[in-house]
This record gives structure tokens, C-alpha cells and sequence, in this order.
């Protein structure tokens, strides 16, 4: 839980700093100052844009990691292109053009759209496996997910997703209201989907060497999803509205 504020403030505070290098400078700008819509490098638009919450390098950030290339494999060019000029409702992620109040041009999403994929995508990533779809299809049944979850998630989450296990704090709680309020059931699952590697934390399938463990259906990934999901509460200034 400890972790989760922190991840949590930690992103509030990128959302000033951001907005402070938004103010337009008074006074003149020397000659060769290239104007904000000007910057098309992929490095500088991300860390400009994104690494506060990303990660410098797309990863280890309080957000989840761009700098994966399961995900990447999985959500693709144009999805990760619409998702940065729009944002998701209702969580820290804002949306970065001009339609949503953002400060970035077309060409700069697909600059930055275009730059993850081709620093830090991998071709061969998803090997013979069929991946899930990025999103989900079904309606997820939330007592079948808290099985699945004992499966797959509880020797590292605790049996009850709280991070605990054997009185040891392993992970911050995944069932905690003030987490959920701040992640959509998409974040949940893309994060299940593509794993956190530096976390060590794996991708949906799971291969934990020595456990023998399979890879997970996509319906078992929609259940999980509902089961945590089933753990929000409605709570007035609750960002995140659950569908
Ligand atoms: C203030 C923090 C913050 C900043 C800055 C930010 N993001 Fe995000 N981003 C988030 C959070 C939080 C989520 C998870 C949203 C959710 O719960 O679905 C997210 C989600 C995303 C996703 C979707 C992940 C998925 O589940 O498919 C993409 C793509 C993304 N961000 C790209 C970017 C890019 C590109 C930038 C810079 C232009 C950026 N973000 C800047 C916080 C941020
Ligand atoms: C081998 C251990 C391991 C397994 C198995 C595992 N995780 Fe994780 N997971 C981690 C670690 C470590 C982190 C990062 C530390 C943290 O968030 O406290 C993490 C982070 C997460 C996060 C992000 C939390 C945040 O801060 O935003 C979610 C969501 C999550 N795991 C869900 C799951 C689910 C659901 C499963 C089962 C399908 C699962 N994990 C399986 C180790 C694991």
C-alpha cells in the first residue's frame, strides 16, 4: 500500500511539472529556441511528456512500462497513438493533444507513437503463443477470477491480493479502493498481459521457471480483472467510474 501512495503522489507531482513547463516563457526567446511544436526526436518529446510517470527509459516508472515489448506487441502502433492523444478518462494518464486540452500536435503523437515501437519493440517477442487480445471480449465472472488468481498471482500478491503472505509484505495491495480508484479495468489488464519485467513480475504467461505454471486464457485474465475490480467502492471523488 505504501508503494501504491507513493506511485500515486509521485504522478500528481508530474502532472505540476508538466503543467509549469507549459507556461510560455515572457520575454524574448533567443533566435535559435526551437518552438514546443517544433520538437519531433522521440527522446526528448518522451522525456519531456512522459517519462515523469513512464520512466525514464519507459520503465521502472509508477505507471506501467512503455519500454515492453509484450505490450507493445499486444497494443500496437495505432492503439498507443490514440491512447496518448486522448488519454483515459478518469486515471492520472492525461490526454496529450489538443482535442483534450493537451499540448502536443498530431505529428508529435505519432512521433512518440512511432519512437516506442521502434526503439523498444521486439519482433519475435510473443514467440509461437497466440497473445490475448488487449482488450477484453467477455464479461469476466469475478468468483472464477479469485480462483485464478490463487493460480497464478497469489504466491507473489497473497491469497487475497492485499500483498501479504505469511505475514510478509511482498507486493503494495491490489484490492485496496484507493489503488482502484486510480486504474481502469484496461490498466489492470495490461499490466497482467504484459507482466513487469523489472518488477520481476511475469507476462500472461506466466513461465515462472520450476513451476511448471501455463499460460493464462484470455478469459482467466478477464476474470482476475473482475474479481479485483469487484473490490472498488463507490466513493464520492472517486475518479475511476467502473462500467
Ligand atoms: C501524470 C502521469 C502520466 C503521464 C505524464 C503520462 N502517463 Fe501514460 N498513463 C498514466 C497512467 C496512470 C496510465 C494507466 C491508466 C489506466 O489505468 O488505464 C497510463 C496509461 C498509458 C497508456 C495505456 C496503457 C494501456 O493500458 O494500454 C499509454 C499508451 C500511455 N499511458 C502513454 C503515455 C505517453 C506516450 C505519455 C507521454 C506523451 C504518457 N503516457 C504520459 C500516467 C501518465
Ligand atoms: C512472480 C511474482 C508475481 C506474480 C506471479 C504476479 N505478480 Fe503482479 N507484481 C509483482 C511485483 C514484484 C510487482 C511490482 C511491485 C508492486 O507493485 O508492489 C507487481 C505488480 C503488479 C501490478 C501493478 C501494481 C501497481 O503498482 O500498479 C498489478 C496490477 C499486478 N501485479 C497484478 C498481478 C496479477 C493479477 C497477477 C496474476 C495474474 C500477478 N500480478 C502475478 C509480482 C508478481
Amino acid at each position: 500500500m505504501k508503494r501504491h501512495r507513493g506511485s500515486i503522489s509521485m504522478m500528481a507531482c508530474a502532472v505540476v511539472v508538466m503543467c509549469a513547463g507549459c507556461k510560455v516563457v515572457p520575454g524574448k526567446p533567443g533566435p535559435e529556441a526551437e518552438r514546443p511544436t517544433q520538437v519531433l526526436k522521440f527522446a526528448v518529446l518522451y522525456k519531456e511528456n512522459c517519462a515523469a510517470c513512464h520512466g525514464e527509459n519507459g520503465k521502472e516508472g509508477a505507471a506501467i512500462s512503455l519500454a515492453n515489448p509484450v505490450y507493445l506487441a499486444v497494443a500496437g502502433v495505432d492503439r498507443i497513438r490514440m491512447i496518448t492523444a486522448n488519454g483515459v478518462a478518469g486515471t492520472l494518464m492525461p490526454g496529450f493533444a489538443r482535442s483534450h486540452g493537451g499540448m502536443l500536435t498530431d505529428e508529435q503523437i505519432a512521433v512518440l507513437a512511432q519512437g516506442m515501437e521502434s526503439e523498444w519493440s521486439r519482433k519475435d517477442v510473443l514467440g509461437v503463443q497466440t497473445a490475448p487480445a488487449y482488450a477484453s471480449s467477455s464479461t469476466g465472472d469475478s468468483a472464477q477470477g479469485e480462483k485464478a488468481f490463487g493460480t497464478f498471482c497469489a504466491s507473489c500478491h497473497g491469497a487475497d491480493g492485499s500483498g501479504v503472505s505469511s505475514g510478509k509484505v511482498h507486493t503494495g495491495s491490489l484490492v485496496d479502493p484507493a489503488y482502484l480508484a486510480l486504474i481502469s479495468d484496461q490498466g489492470l489488464r495490461s499490466l497482467i498481459i504484459a507482466g513487469q519485467p523489472q518488477e520481476g513480475m511475469p507476462d500472461w504467461r506466466s513461465d515462472i521457471a520450476g513451476t511448471g505454471a501455463r499460460p493464462m486464457s484470455d478469459q482467466e485474465i478477464t476474470d482476475v480483472v473482475a474479481w479485483l475490480a469487484s473490490h472498488r467502492i463507490a466513493a464520492p471523488g472517486q475518479p475511476y467510474q467502473h462500467p
